[in-house]
């Protein structure tokens, strides 16, 4: 299929995450691509109204695929009012994902702000599926309060086989919260990388990423074992418009994830 080429695809399930946030499980028809890896992403859209690179939050499950969706702005705000049997076109799959190569036989933790646990769902998925190719798997997951945490529903399983530590800026529901309030920094010191043998892949707000790049870098670990997912606005998605260019890459070609030590200057505001 040409990579520029949109591919129908039908609503064949919506579940409200959040206020604010939708899974949308999708058909996409037969020419798109079998061959998607977790951490890449799709332009998605719809004539008229434009299009959004969203990330896969699954990948091939019953013969779908999942996006995860935040209401912000124009084609966030259309795909927010679509029901189940509308349609929409998708691009894609674009871009590079999580090394997962490099994470197998190694410990992996997995560090998820916000939205960010969504391109990290296809990780969990595999880590699920084929737990014995990784070592310890710890995930660490922040949301500005228990409202906000995404696939709430799922972490019972996931608790089975992978250690799961959450945190909120703040409770607000009144019901008793047995986690962590405060920033997510504040839960590395439950994890304690083994600085050798340990791969991480952060994603959130780009502070976020920041500080947590920052402080698992302060425990020893190195950069060139840290891979980040970069957001940047995006139009075209096959690194031919140059929206998303920095310092002689495409964050929608090159990225969205790269290795920590190749965007440092960039995340710091430098570039
Ligand atoms: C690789 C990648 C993966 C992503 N994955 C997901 C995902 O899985 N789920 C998800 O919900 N989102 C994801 N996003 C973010 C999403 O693509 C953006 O939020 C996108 O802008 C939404 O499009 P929109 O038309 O709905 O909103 P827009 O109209 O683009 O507005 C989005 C926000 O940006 C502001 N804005 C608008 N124009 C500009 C401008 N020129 N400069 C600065 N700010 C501006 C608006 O005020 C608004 O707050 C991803 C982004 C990238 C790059
Ligand atoms: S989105 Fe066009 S160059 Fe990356």
């Amino acid at each position: 299929m040409h990579p520029l080429k949109p591919a129908k695809a039908v609503l064949k399930n919506i579940r409200q995450e959040t206020a604010d946030v939708k899974t949308y499980t999708v058909q996409v028809d037969g020419a798109f691509s079998r061959e998607l890896s977790p951490g890449q992403f799709n332009m998605v859209g719809y004539p008229g109204v434009g299009e959004a690179p969203i990330s896969f939050s699954s990948l091939w499950e019953d013969g779908c695929i999942g996006h995860t969706v935040r209401s912000v702005g124009a084609v966030t705000a259309f795909i927010d009012k679509l029901a189940e049997g509308d349609e929409l076109l998708l691009r894609g799959p674009y871009g590079k994902g999580w090394p997962m190569d490099i994470a197998k036989g190694r410990d992996l933790l997995l560090v998820a702000g916000g939205l960010g646990l969504a391109p990290l769902r296809p990780v969990i998925r595999e880590v699920l599926q084929s737990r014995d190719s990784f070592g310890t798997v710890s995930l660490l997951c922040g949301a500005r309060n228990e409202k906000n945490l995404l696939f709430t529903d799922e972490y019972e399983a996931w608790r089975k086989k992978i250690s799961l530590f959450l945190t909120v800026d703040e409770a607000v529901t009144g019901e008793p919260w047995g986690h962590s309030v405060g920033l997510i920094t504040g839960l590395l010191d439950r994890v304690k990388p083994d600085t050798a043998g340990t791969c991480a892949f952060v994603v959130g707000p780009e502070i976020m990423m920041r500080f947590v790049c920052r402080g698992l870098m302060l425990r020893g670990m190195q950069p060139a074992d840290i891979f980040v997912s970069l957001e940047r606005r995006m139009k075209c998605g096959v690194a031919q418009c140059g929206h998303c260019q920095h310092a002689g890459f495409f964050v929608c070609r090159d990225g969205p994830v790269f290795p920590y030590a190749q965007v440092t200057g960039l995340m710091d505001g430098m570039l």
